[in-house]
């Protein structure tokens, strides 16, 4: 579930706002048979002009934001200016209104606003106080009712005189949005200490609806929570920063309909375990250190609308009464320890639009119920140990929109679906068996389908995707099937925008079409481990943005294509084990290939010198600057939180493996199982950032250059199965990183080398070699035999912060999604936003401002 996380947390939380207090709308005003008093509109303009005009000050404004004092002119009646309203025998201004009104400008102790002491709402939120403190003279409004500062830019702590405040109903002081709290670069700039709080819990008695989102609270003791006034009906306490245990009897306020407690991750707690009842509509408790069972009880909630538990610590089974909830329109219980099955009376919940349970370990099979859910948009069960065949109702429900099943045990066929409102649908990592469905085709709006990682064969249909509308990250990956047929023509015309085309390890034959036309944008091309032959296209070249070129593991029966230095962006070049011959000869480009920085043509036949010329250009394997980060060679959507990282077929330390993230650190070069001749040239001892050098399988004569001991960087090496004569330089004893050497079956003579990484390699490193002798082998050396001076001290590098590519790195690509042998791909598709986050997150306040920053759609397919 990768690809989902900005979904979820925009999901989960601004569905729950609806509580919110608001203030009813003052921007009309009375019948004003008053005038306003002198003082008052004075007082009035004196406070407009601190400030300037910003509209950016408003910009989080999610309804509509216009300066209201622009309105303000002396010569009207102050009671008709906009967002003020005056009490109507005393001509007094009673209420203040002045929410997105584009103030920007400090709000100092001073201002001429405490002059308007008969203030029974003020409501100052969503403009730029540039970070002002708040002043104690807010407690001076002793006839204020509903007081809203939040997302104004305060900061500092909140005043204990905010608690004198003893009439007031409604407690705003939320310094963050929803979407600022659930970035991580938010800080807190507000503070709320013990006393004041205290001081709020003991005089605010009429309170109902109290809001400290994104307030520090850090230093205050949750108990005191148990002093909440019983008159309270909606309590926000997002991204607090609360540490401790929140007492359980503030869930039985009597009022209560609204609670949230959503990212705190350092309060833990329990829901309470009998008689719980209350009028509770909206519950949030995800993102805290909760823990425990979800009690039966929780089927006396009957009001409940909206129930949040994602990213705690509860476990146990899902009570069966969860299914009386008959209000129940989102249930996220994803990322806790819940076990057991899922209750088939949760099919009963007509009103339940998103239902989420990934990430827990449910068993069992989903429940058949023809009438499951009639109202259900979403529905994420991914990442559990369900197994069973899918009920039909998925297939055919009329208003699913998304569909995960990914990770758990499901079997039998992927049913063809009878709607075509379905916009994500993941099946990854189960044991569906059989054909793709082709009723794929009819779904118009789809924007995610991953079925990878199945037992899925047959025929690859093209023309399934080809009916697919407006696909234009883009990412085309159906790797790691057994899928048959050839690559359409079409191809081509595809390839402008395609940015990968992955087709690895299928079984599609035939030729590569030559229709890649100019304006190709393919940055990665992987054809790996197919049946392909017959010529290799020229029309490749003109993909001028290509980064990865993997063809290898086909039956491609060409000479070395020469064209391929038109690629000036070429990093990654594999034609391992195809049908290649000939000459190389020399490049005709001397600045050709300078970005080339893993070049793999074993496994051909290829003979001939080694290509020299080409070797000298590859600049991306000199003097490549490492710096700290490890990087990965990849695209990214960052609106969309998603990247796609390229991947590449290796002969890594004689292993051949799958890199499913390429480091942009990771140089090598093989030119093995071929038939090159003559010797090794001195010049490749200036690639010195290379880490892996396979030579072997060649027919290559002469000593082995000293030269190769200015590889610092490498950690293979491997000459075996050559006609290599002379000595092994002692210069090779410095290069400390180095874990696999093999110089088996040549005619080296004399001393092996001792020290450092030589006492790792054992004898097969040397085997076949008559003249060799020394530690490992049991030859000793003769005394005539010239000794190997002692080893230089002068070594490299040791220290662990140098980056080795090791073990570590490739089982860390395996986290990432590969098991050997096991069938996984993805096309990934990249267009607008996909349409169900905007149709299911509409009824929730705040999400309009979401849903308008939010650009950029990433259409992911996955077969
Ligand atoms: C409005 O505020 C933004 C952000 O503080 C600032 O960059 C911009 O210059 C301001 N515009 C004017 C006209 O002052
Ligand atoms: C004054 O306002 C109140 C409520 O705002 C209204 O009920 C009352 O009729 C008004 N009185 C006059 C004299 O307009
Ligand atoms: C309650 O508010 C009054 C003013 O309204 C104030 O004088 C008093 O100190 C407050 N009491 C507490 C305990 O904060
Ligand atoms: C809250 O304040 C404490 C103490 O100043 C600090 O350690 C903590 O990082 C703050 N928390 C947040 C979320 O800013
Ligand atoms: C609740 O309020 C009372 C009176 O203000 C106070 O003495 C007590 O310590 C508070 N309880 C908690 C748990 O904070
Ligand atoms: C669903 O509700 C109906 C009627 O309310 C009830 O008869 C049935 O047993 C319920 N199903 C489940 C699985 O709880
Ligand atoms: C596809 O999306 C469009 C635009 O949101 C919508 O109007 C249309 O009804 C959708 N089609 C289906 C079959 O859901
Ligand atoms: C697909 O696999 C099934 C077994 O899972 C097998 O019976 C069937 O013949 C296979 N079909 C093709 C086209 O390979
Ligand atoms: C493709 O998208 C564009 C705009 O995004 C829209 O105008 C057009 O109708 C769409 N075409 C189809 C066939 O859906
Ligand atoms: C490669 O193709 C040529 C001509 O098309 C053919 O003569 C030759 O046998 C092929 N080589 C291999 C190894 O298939
Ligand atoms: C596939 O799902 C199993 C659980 O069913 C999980 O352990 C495994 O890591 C998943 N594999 C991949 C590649 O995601």
């Amino acid at each position: 579930m990768r690809y989902l996380p900005i979904f979820y947390q925009l999901l989960f939380f601004p569905l729950f706002l609806s509580y919110q207090a608001t203030l009813p709308s003052s921007s009309s005003s009375s019948s004003a048979t008053q005038l306003c008093s002198h003082d008052q509109s004075a007082a009035l303009i004196q406070f407009k002009a601190l400030f300037s005009i910003n509209k950016t000050a408003s910009k989080h404004c999610e309804i509509r934001s216009y300066p209201k004092t622009n309105s303000w002119r002396e010569s009207i009646d102050c009671c008709l200016w906009d967002g003020v309203n005056c009490d109507n025998i005393t001509g007094q201004v009673i209420s203040l209104d002045l929410s997105c009104s584009w103030l920007s400008g400090t709000l100092p102790s001073s201002s001429s606003l405490f002059l308007l002491s008969h203030l029974q709402r003020l409501d100052l939120s969503v403009n730029d106080f540039k970070k002002s403190k708040i002043s104690s003279k807010f407690g001076l409004f002793s006839s204020l009712t509903h007081l809203d500062l939040s997302r104004s830019w305060f900061s500092g702590r909140v005043p204990y005189e905010i608690s004198y405040l003893s009439k007031l109903v409604s407690l705003d002081l939320s310094s963050a949005s929803a979407i600022d709290l659930i970035s991580q670069s938010f800080e807190s700039v507000l503070k709320l200490e013990q006393s004041t709080l205290n001081g709020i819990f003991r005089n605010l008695t009429e309170v109902r609806d109290i809001s400290f989102d994104g307030i520090n609270m850090s230093s205050v003791d949750p108990n005191s929570f148990m002093n909440l006034s019983y008159s309270l009906t909606s309590v926000s306490l997002t991204g607090c920063d609360l540490r401790g245990t929140f007492p359980e009897n503030s869930f039985n306020l009597p009022k209560i309909k609204y609670l949230t407690l959503f990212n705190n991750p350092s309060l833990s707690g329990q829901l309470p375990n009998s008689n719980w009842s209350s009028p509770l509509e909206d519950l949030v408790v995800s993102g805290t250190s909760f823990s425990g069972e979800l009690p039966e009880s929780i089927g006396n909630l009957k009001s409940l609308r909206g129930l949040g538990l994602i990213r705690s610590n509860f476990l146990g089974s899902i009570p069966r009464s969860l299914g009386n909830l008959s209000h129940l329109g989102f249930l996220f219980l994803s990322y806790n320890n819940f076990s057991g099955k899922i209750p088939s009376s949760l099919t009963n919940l007509t009103q339940l639009r998103i239902l989420a349970l990934n990430f827990n370990r449910l068993e069992g099979c989903i429940p058949d119920n023809p009438n499951a859910f009639p109202n259900l948009g979403f529905l994420d069960l991914s990442d559990n140990l369900l197994s069973g065949t899918t009920p039909s109702w998925l297939y055919t429900h009329p208003s699913l929109n998304v569909l995960d099943l990914g990770n758990n045990q499901f079997i039998g066929h992927i049913k063809e679906f009878q709607q075509s409102v379905l916009d994500y649908i993941n099946f990854k990592n189960n044991t569906f068996q059989g054909t793709i469905p082709r009723s794929i085709s009819k779904l118009v709006n789809l924007t995610f389908l991953d079925l990878s990682s199945n037992s899925l064969n047959g025929t690859i249909s093209w023309d399934i995707f080809s009916k697919l509308q407006n696909l234009t990250l883009v990412i085309l990956d159906l790797s790691h099937n057994n899928l048959s047929g050839i690559i359409p023509q079409c191809i081509g015309s595809f390839s402008k925008s395609l940015s990968s085309l992955n087709l690895k390890m299928n079984k599609l034959h035939g030729i590569i079409p030559p229709t890649f036309a100019r304006g190709c944008g393919l940055k990665n091309l992987n054809l790996n481990s197919n049946h392909l032959e017959g010529p290799l296209t020229r029309s490749i070249s003109n993909c001028k943005d290509l980064e990865v070129l993997d063809l290898g593991n086909n039956k491609i029966n060409d000479t070395f294509p020469h064209w391929i230095v038109a690629l000036s962006e070429l990093q990654v070049l594999v034609l391992h084990s195809n049908k290649f011959q000939g000459w190389i000869g020399a490049s005709k480009n001397p600045q050709s290939l300078s970005k080339l920085r893993i070049i793999d043509l074993s496994q051909n036949n290829f003979f001939g010198p080694l290509p020299i010329s080409f070797i000298k250009n590859f600049k991306g394997m000199m003097n490549l600057d490492e710096g700290k980060a490890v990087r990965y060679m990849e695209e990214r959507d960052n609106a969309y939180d998603y990247s796609y990282d390229y991947s590449v077929a290796l002969v890594v330390k004689g292993l051949e493996i799958e890199l499913v993230k390429i480091l942009t650190v990771l140089t090598t070069t093989d030119l093995s199982g071929n038939n090159f001749e003559g010797e090794i040239p001195r010049v490749i001892g200036e690639l010195n950032s290379l880490r892996g050098l396979n030579l072997s399988h060649n027919n290559l004569v002469g000593h082995v250059p000293p030269s190769l001991g200015n590889l610092s960087q490498l950690e293979w090496l491997d000459l075996s199965s050559n006609k290599l004569d002379g000595q092994i330089p002692r210069e090779l004893v410095d290069l400390t990183f180095l874990s696999f050497f093999n110089v088996s079956n040549n005619q080296l003579v004399g001393p092996i080398p001792q020290g450092k990484q030589f006492n790792t390699f054992e004898n097969d490193s040397y085997e076949g070699n008559k003249g060799l002798c020394g530690l490992p082998l049991s030859i000793a050396c003769s005394s005539n035999e010239p000794r190997q001076p002692p080893p230089s001290m002068n070594s490299h590098n040791e220290d662990g912060s140098k980056f080795e590519f090791g073990w570590e790195v490739v089982l860390i690509g395996y986290g990432f999604g590969f098991i050997f042998g096991v069938a996984m791909g993805y096309v990934a598709f990249r267009a607008r936003k996909p349409k169900w986050f905007v149709t299911l997150v509409e009824g929730g306040h705040s999400s309009k401002q979401i849903v308008g920053e939010r650009k950029g759609r990433t259409n992911i397919l996955r077969l």
